[in-house]
């Protein structure tokens, strides 16, 4: 992703050397002793609890060596969905992860956050941030590869993502009603969709982890007669063995967006991201 922003425009890549200590610590080191005043990292922050402490380190090393502003890209913005308080003593990690990236970067853009109780990034982070929307990438997939789409949203919070994606196809779309009972444990129920039995059923979600909420959509649709749904996830997280789960729960295609880079990616995001770092780079 990086060479890709890079080629688009047209800027130089800082080489930057990263490893493990024998004892886990991280040793960096970057290709020169000076850098532009304007750097932008590229790190997708799935597995964050590995990256966070390393991307803290590079932005100080690159203030250290000259950046006077340090542009966040990262496609996949991790911590973002314990932004709540369940269970009395949690902690909304939403907000910490959100201040130890402000403190360290001057801007941040990201794809399609998991902002589903906040308005706005804005809310938790106190850098200028966007948040870039995918679904004219993922209308675009779905009206190349897909005859008749029914689009599916798997729960509540993905209506967004499949209203807009059946609007743009003038294509029909239907919300299931999801309750989840633990991290790997989910139930969908089906509103009656019996009005549209020929149509290729495509599920939509923001991000694929476990992949339990895509397996159980998937699982109602075939138990009610349609054809294999095909999957599109625009994080594709696919924590242990999720891919395979998925790939063996009777779908059809798993796509996702390269915002991580996976197999599965085939919706390309470079030039959404680099028209979002012009504006910034504009202001
Ligand atoms: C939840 O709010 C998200 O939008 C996704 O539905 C969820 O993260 C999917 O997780 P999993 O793949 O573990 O079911």
């Amino acid at each position: 992703m990086a060479e890709n922003l890079a080629g688009q425009l047209g800027i130089d890549i800082i080489g930057l050397t990263s490893r493990r200590f024998p004892d886990g610590e991280t040793y960096l080191r970057i290709d020169r002793e000076q850098v532009s005043d304007c750097v932008i990292v590229v790190a997708s922050l799935e597995h964050p609890d590995e990256k966070a402490l390393p991307l803290i380190f590079a932005a100080d090393l690159l203030r250290e060596f000259g950046a006077k502003r340090i542009i966040l890209v990262a496609p996949y913005l991790a911590y973002m969905r314990q932004d709540k308080r369940f269970e009395a003593g949690e902690a909304i990690t939403s907000l910490s992860f959100a201040y130890l990236l402000s403190e360290q970067f001057d801007a941040l853009i990201t794809v399609e956050p998991h902002l589903h109780r906040h308005a706005d990034l804005n809310e938790l982070y106190a850098i200028p941030s966007i948040a870039i929307r995918v679904a004219p990438e993922l209308a675009a997939w779905v009206q190349a590869h897909t005859r008749n789409p029914l689009l599916i949203g798997p729960d509540s919070e993905s209506k967004q993502w499949v209203r807009e994606i059946a609007n743009q196809l003038n294509a029909p779309y239907v919300v299931l009603k999801k309750i989840r009972q633990g991290d790997r444990e989910v139930s969908v129920s089906l509103p009656d969709i019996g009005a549209w039995p020929d149509r290729q059923p495509v599920i939509v979600d923001d991000i694929i982890s476990t992949g339990q909420t895509m397996i159980a959509a998937i699982k109602k649709l075939v138990q009610a007669g349609f054809a294999a749904p095909d999957c599109i996830g625009v994080h594709a997280i696919f924590a242990e063995a999720a891919y395979q789960q998925l790939a063996a729960a009777g779908g059809g295609r798993i796509v996702t967006t390269d915002s991580i880079t996976h197999h599965s990616n085939a919706i390309g995001l470079a030039a959404s991201i680099t028209a979002s770092i012009r504006e910034l780079l504009c202001e």
